[in-house]
């Protein structure tokens, strides 16, 4: 694998950052660090949404203006992710002037060739969703079924896209790639949407829609905000209608976007049009990741249950961003909705990190230290029964990651430590020690250092902080790539004494967590 190109989803500014967003981030970071052991080339793009009338009339009822909003919740959002350590290597905002620049001259060039063409049009205009709605998708009162509100009727003379020039073709696309669309049973809702779509409206007047990128050729009217937000997939590279970068034509296609399952059809249908129009290679996958509900409910401001991650850590005490990382990843399967309850987070983390993960390192180092001064002995080495088990783990978890199952991923983890734990338990080194067996007794130790290396290297993309503490421990090189990690990765001779031996996770603290106050 020469490169690894992935992204997410452009956040709305109109707000704070919630765990919502940050869901989608910490899958997107587990994936994208998976790949730096598995290749050396990853481009990981982030980034903020920051037009339209959404963010216009925020802006307008704070009595700020609209680029100040932007400014100000773009940091929020650059400033959570650093707090969940999300290490992405750019992060873009439609704002920029380079992104407008390009996106005014991708308009243009469709508008030349035909795709883009001028017509007079009465829709119902969803705000929340930031697009006209079919009649027929709406409720029975006649509401957003996303938004549940009543979409605005917008008669104005707009440009339009011939998405129906490009129906025939995506069909195509979808299903003769059915890994294109993840999970694959999303695609049948996406084929189903493409038998009745429309051509679709790419632009707003300039008198309705101030905030917005201006259409070259017409000043009266702002570019549409899909246009301009899904662009930032391929302006963020260097893209250019005449003479796209190096960095472009290295790194395009994506080999995913993550998204959530609302946003689906844009990039399953709209994206994959805009890229044919534009003559460019499709992204190999769209990952449409599941909601997150808080307590079983969905997450809304008016049921003022809006959770920011970042208060998740300080309520918690956290000293760093791992286990908030690790539940969450964890709280879905593939696709499916997931949902955070304070209590299951501190149940789960607890049992995972801190008693079977944390513990077990512990425990075998601090028996090390007891038994034999903390030094492995070359008698120690030899067969390990739990070898086969970790380097079949090894295999699970790559091609979970390939099919995007985080979640699943991190169970089979969890399940080899299970079995590390299992193996100390059934060979007692602690009766071994007492019926003076010594080599067995290292033996057994160092098979689980053994193992536990390479449960630090699988358990890095959800835990980085974790895992540096538990490869430090172990001298271990957390770089090492994942088709090199054998199970001989502790070296003869002194590990490491008592006082380096510290706990890599620390259970979280009930009392505290039961004081906490949600912000
Ligand atoms: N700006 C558009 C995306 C443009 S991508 C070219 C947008 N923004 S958003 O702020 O509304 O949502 C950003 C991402 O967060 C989306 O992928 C969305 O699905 C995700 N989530 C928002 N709320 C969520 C939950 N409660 N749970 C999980 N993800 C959710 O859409």
């Amino acid at each position: 694998m020469e490169k690894y190109y992935i992204t997410t989803a452009i956040d709305y500014v109109n707000g704070a950052p919630h765990i919502g967003h940050a869901y989608e981030k910490i899958l997107t970071d587990i994936i994208a660090r998976h790949y730096t052991q598995r290749c050396d080339d990853v481009y990981f793009l982030t980034g903020t949404d920051e037009h339209g009338i959404k963010i216009q009339k925020t802006a307008a009822s704070q009595g700020i203006s609209p680029k100040e909003l932007c400014d100000m919740n773009s940091q929020k959002f650059k400033d959570a992710w650093k707090a969940l350590d999300i290490d992405y290597t750019k992060f873009i905002r439609t704002t920029d002037e380079d992104h407008e620049k390009i996106v005014q001259k991708i308009f243009d060039k469709l508008l030349k060739q035909g795709d883009i063409y001028k017509h007079s049009y009465e829709g119902l205009y969803c705000q929340g969703c930031e697009c006209f709605l079919n009649p027929k998708d709406l409720t029975e009162d006649g509401l957003c079924p996303d938004h549940l509100k009543k979409p605005e009727v917008v008669k104005e003379e707009n440009y339009f896209f011939k998405l129906t020039k490009y129906k025939d073709a995506i069909i195509k696309y979808i299903k003769s790639n059915p890994t294109f669309i993840v999970p694959e049973f999303r695609a049948n809702e996406v084929l189903n949407q493409l038998e009745d779509i429309q051509d679709i409206s790419v632009s707003r007047a300039k008198s309705n829609v101030q905030w917005g990128i201006d259409v070259l050729s017409d000043s009266e009217q702002s570019i549409y905000v899909w246009i301009d937000a899904l662009s930032n997939y391929i302006t963020a590279l260097g893209f250019d209608t005449e003479n796209p970068s190096e960095t472009f034509k290295k790194y395009w296609p994506a080999d995913v976007h993550v998204i959530g399952k609302d946003i689906l059809k844009f990039h399953s249908i709209y994206w994959p049009a805009f890229l044919m129009a534009l003559d460019l290679p499709l992204p190999k996958h769209i990952f449409a990741h599941g909601w997150i509900t808080i307590d079983e409910s969905k997450m809304s401001k008016s049921l003022g249950n809006v959770i920011s991650p970042t208060s998740v850590l300080e309520s918690f005490n956290l000293e760093h961003p791992d286990a908030f990382r690790y539940y969450m990843a964890s709280s879905a399967p593939c696709g499916r909705d997931g949902n955070y309850s304070d209590d299951d987070f501190k149940e789960k983390v607890n049992a995972h990190l801190a008693n079977s993960m944390g513990n077990l390192l512990n425990r075998t180092l601090s028996m090390l230290v007891k038994y034999f001064d903390g030094e492995v002995k070359p008698e120690f080495k030899g067969e390990n029964p739990l070898a086969k088990k970790a380097l079949g783990t090894v295999q699970i978890v790559k091609n979970h990651f390939d099919n995007f199952e985080i979640a699943e991923a991190s169970q089979e983890i969890i399940s080899l430590v299970d079995a590390a734990n299992k193996y100390v338990q059934d060979n007692a080194p602690w009766t071994l020690a007492k019926e003076e067996k010594m080599i067995e007794c290292g033996q057994v130790l160092t098979n689980v250092l053994d193992i536990m290396c390479i449960i630090s290297a699988l358990i890095y993309p959800y835990c980085p902080n974790i895992a540096q503490d538990m490869a430090r421990q172990l001298s271990f090189d957390l770089k090492t790539k994942l088709d090199n990690l054998t199970a001989d990765n502790i070296k003869c001779g002194k590990l490491i004494s008592k006082e380096d031996i510290k706990p890599v996770f620390l259970r979280v603290d009930s009392e505290l967590a039961d004081k906490s106050v949600k912000k």
